[in-house]
């Protein structure tokens, strides 16, 4: 069996404990990985004078795939997201989140099967945005004015929404050749081109042209980005595959995994060309971190995710089975999920007894 190299980011707050498990798990079902261990965020600041040092680009270039834990990124200090800054410095232009039922977590439904696609890189997310009362606003009010685009109020701050063809087709050849790959039947693609004409127009007219390139194949349809909210939480079952832009994607994907048990629950994966980090989509958890309390499931399905893409697809399969059938038994649970299941979380297991009841599913 090969070795495979990745780049390992255990990150903070709860990073260190469920890359771990994560760790653990992987190692228990039999798959060679030799990790890349480096460190990013706040704790490296002060060595490096960046909480994202160039040796940690480079572990993750040379690896071409990288698993992250969560990266708390403290309010006020000057540093962005590190998540954007490696999207962008990687083109990730992906944002792959599954939301998927798993039975004995106390999810909503238990019928939800969902991949969801948002795109990563442009959109109101792409922080072209001038500030209220700035010579940028001012000029661009004025702008507005002069092209007849309607009156935008003087105590404005402005965002501008960039949507592209090239991004709108990438990422919607990428949610139709995923399903292609993976045996799915339909992609919805979600926008309110009713209102942004031009922006969602696009969007919407890509992914129809490309959608002709899979007629046959795949079914296609397009939905309105509210009525694709209240179909959602009245009747999940009917989405498979979805494709949006930036902002509707990070809401959307939010929902989605609150239909199926939360953010604990829900792994992710940032994908370009070359390179493919993935993440839990949750954050550094800080008020639990430390106590050996949190739940590791989100950052273990995206090691599933990661071996899936290394072509260990078998691993991963007894994993996630693993991970069903301990939820199944009820017995040992993280308290953030015994909690939803008998209304408190007296008596819930340790992160490392979670992760040893997965193991010993496998
Ligand atoms: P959060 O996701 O860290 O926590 C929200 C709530 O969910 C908390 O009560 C937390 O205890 C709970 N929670 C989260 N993950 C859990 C788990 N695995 N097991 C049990 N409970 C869990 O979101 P919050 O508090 O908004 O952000 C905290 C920090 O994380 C911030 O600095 C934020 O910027 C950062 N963050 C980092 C991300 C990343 O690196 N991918 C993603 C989201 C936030």
């Amino acid at each position: 069996m090969s070795t495979h190299t990745v780049c390992l980011i255990p990150g903070d707050g709860i990073g260190p404990e469920i890359t771990t498990s994560l760790r653990e798990v992987i190692a228990a079902a039999g798959v060679q990985i030799d990790w890349n261990v480096v460190e990013a965020g706040a704790g490296v600041m002060d060595e490096y004078g960046t909480p994202l040092p160039d040796h940690v680009l480079d572990a993750i270039a040379s690896a071409k795939v990288a698993i992250k834990g969560p990266v708390t990124t403290p309010v006020g200090s000057g540093f962005r997201s590190i998540n954007v800054a490696l999207r962008k410095h990687f083109d990730l232009y992906t944002n792959l989140r599954p939301a998927r039922s798993i039975a004995g977590t106390g999810a909503r439904y238990d019928d939800v099967d969902i991949v969801l696609f948002r795109e990563n890189t442009e959109d109101l997310y792409a922080g072209v945005e001038v500030e209220e009362g700035s010579a940028e606003a001012a000029e661009l009010i004025d702008w507005a004015a002069s092209h007849d685009l309607g009156t935008i109020r003087p105590d404005s701050a402005i965002s501008l929404k960039p949507i592209s063809v090239t991004a709108s087709e990438r990422i919607v050849r990428a949610a139709f050749d995923y399903a292609v790959a993976n045996g799915r039947h339909k992609v919805c693609a979600v926008h309110k081109a009713n209102i942004m004409k031009y922006t969602d127009g696009l969007f919407l007219h890509t992914a129809e042209r490309v959608a002709q390139d899979y007629a046959g194949q795949i079914e296609f349809e397009t939905r309105i980005v509210d009525a694709t909210c209240m179909g959602l939480v009245t009747d999940p079952s009917d989405f498979d595959v979805m494709v949006m832009p930036n902002l509707y994607g990070d809401i959307v994907s939010d929902l989605c995994a609150g239909l199926v048990g939360g953010l604990g629950m829900a792994p992710g994966a940032n994908i370009g060309d070359e390179i493919a980090v993935f993440e839990a989509v949750h954050g550094s958890a800080p008020d639990i971190a430390g106590q050996g309390i949190a739940n590791p499931t989100a950052e273990i399905l995206s090691g599933c995710m990661l071996l899936d893409h290394l072509g260990e697809r078998e691993a991963a399969t007894r994993i996630r089975a693993a991970v069903e059938a301990v939820f199944a038994a009820g017995k040992v649970l993280t308290g953030d999920v015994k909690k939803i299941v008998s209304g408190s979380a007296d008596g819930a297991a340790s992160t490392q007894e979670f992760t040893q009841a997965v193991i010993a599913a496998l």
